[in-house]
């Protein structure tokens, strides 16, 4: 059994994992921001170059997943630096002290995102070895798997999760979508036909933890199921499994502009993308329908 230290542990996809790692006998602790008395959680500090060293030193994986809220706030300037920070930083701050205490790490694993293809609707699918684009949310994801490359050259097995919208019962996109549809709001945004590249909580976890068990899971995946459905479809989905009708007209683009500033294009935009990679390696997906999924997870 492994041990296995996770930043933003406390999060949404972190407390889900953790349980899960938990349940097949790793010893799990977590990196936060926040000084706890909980034996299983070390300190840091980013801005510090700060790491509690005992989080480090005993360390088989580290699993990272830290970062601010991508969705939370506005894009201001003072905001994008805080996202690319948490994120960058962090990921130097533990390649440095990995380097400096040079534990015995069998591997680093970390979230990206499949904004790193960028914010586009088309038809294309997009595969790992696409290049990025050049929006804000690419930047964010190339910075952060450039900085992951670096423990490549510690000859650590390195692997990257470019992960799509996460959909749980528990928080996360999934609230912000059920909410209008629940008050008798909902609709599709914008077009409607932009896809949605989702995974089911569930899924990701067992990616991660696929990726400690199984030692060819090297490199970059895209982490989202086989299904390819628009936000229209997702929307229609969502309402039927809640009983709830749809009466309302799309929300206008530029609405969602002026409430939302540059991250409206995060809903506004979105293209297909790949799962055979990882299919390739042996992983199956329990969900691989969101009608299932959420018939399941809601009713
Ligand atoms: N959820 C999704 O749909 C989705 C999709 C694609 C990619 N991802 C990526 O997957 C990772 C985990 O996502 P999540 O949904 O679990 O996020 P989350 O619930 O917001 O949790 C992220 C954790 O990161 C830490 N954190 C927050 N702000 C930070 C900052 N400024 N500096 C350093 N650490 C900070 C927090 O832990 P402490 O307070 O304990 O420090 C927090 O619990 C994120 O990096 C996210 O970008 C998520």
């Amino acid at each position: 059994m492994a041990s296995i230290l996770v930043t933003g542990g406390s999060g949404l996809i972190g407390s889900n994992l953790c349980n899960l790692l938990k349940s097949k006998g790793h010893s799990v602790f977590v990196l936060s921001r926040s000084k706890t008395k909980k034996s299983n959680t070390f300190y840091w500090n980013i801005d510090k170059n700060y790491i509690d060293k005992e989080a480090i030193i005993n360390t088989d994986y580290i699993i990272h997943l830290a970062g601010a809220g991508i969705a939370d706030k506005r894009w201001t300037t003072a905001r994008k630096k805080v996202l690319v920070d948490s994120r960058v930083k962090s990921t130097n701050l533990l390649f440095q002290k990995v380097k400096e205490l040079n534990p015995n790490l069998k591997g680093f694993i970390s979230a990206s995102g499949i904004g790193y293809y960028g914010a586009i609707t088309s038809e294309k699918t997009y595969f790992e070895n696409d290049t990025p684009h050049n929006d804000f949310l690419s930047k964010i994801c190339m910075l952060w798997e450039k900085e992951t490359a670096k423990f490549n050259s510690l000859k650590i097995r390195t692997v990257i999760f470019r992960t799509g919208i996460v959909i749980s019962k528990e928080g996360g996109a999934l609230e912000k979508i059920i909410k209008p549809i629940k008050l008798g709001i909902g609709a599709a945004l914008g077009t409607g036909k932009q896809y949605m590249p989702w995974i089911a909580m569930e899924d990701l976890c067992n990616m991660y933890l696929s990726a400690i068990e199984n030692i060819e899971i090297k490199g970059i995946y895209n982490a989202v199921t086989p299904e390819n459905i628009t936000n229209t479809m997702f929307t229609k989905i969502t309402a039927k499994t809640l009983k709830k009708t749809l009466w309302l007209p799309n929300i206008p683009a530029f609405i969602l502009k002026i409430l939302l500033g540059e991250l409206a294009i995060m809903l506004l935009e979105g293209s297909k993308v790949s799962s055979e990679k990882i299919k390739k390696t042996g992983f199956k997906f329990k969900y691989n329908s969101l009608e299932n999924y959420l018939n399941k997870t809601l009713n």
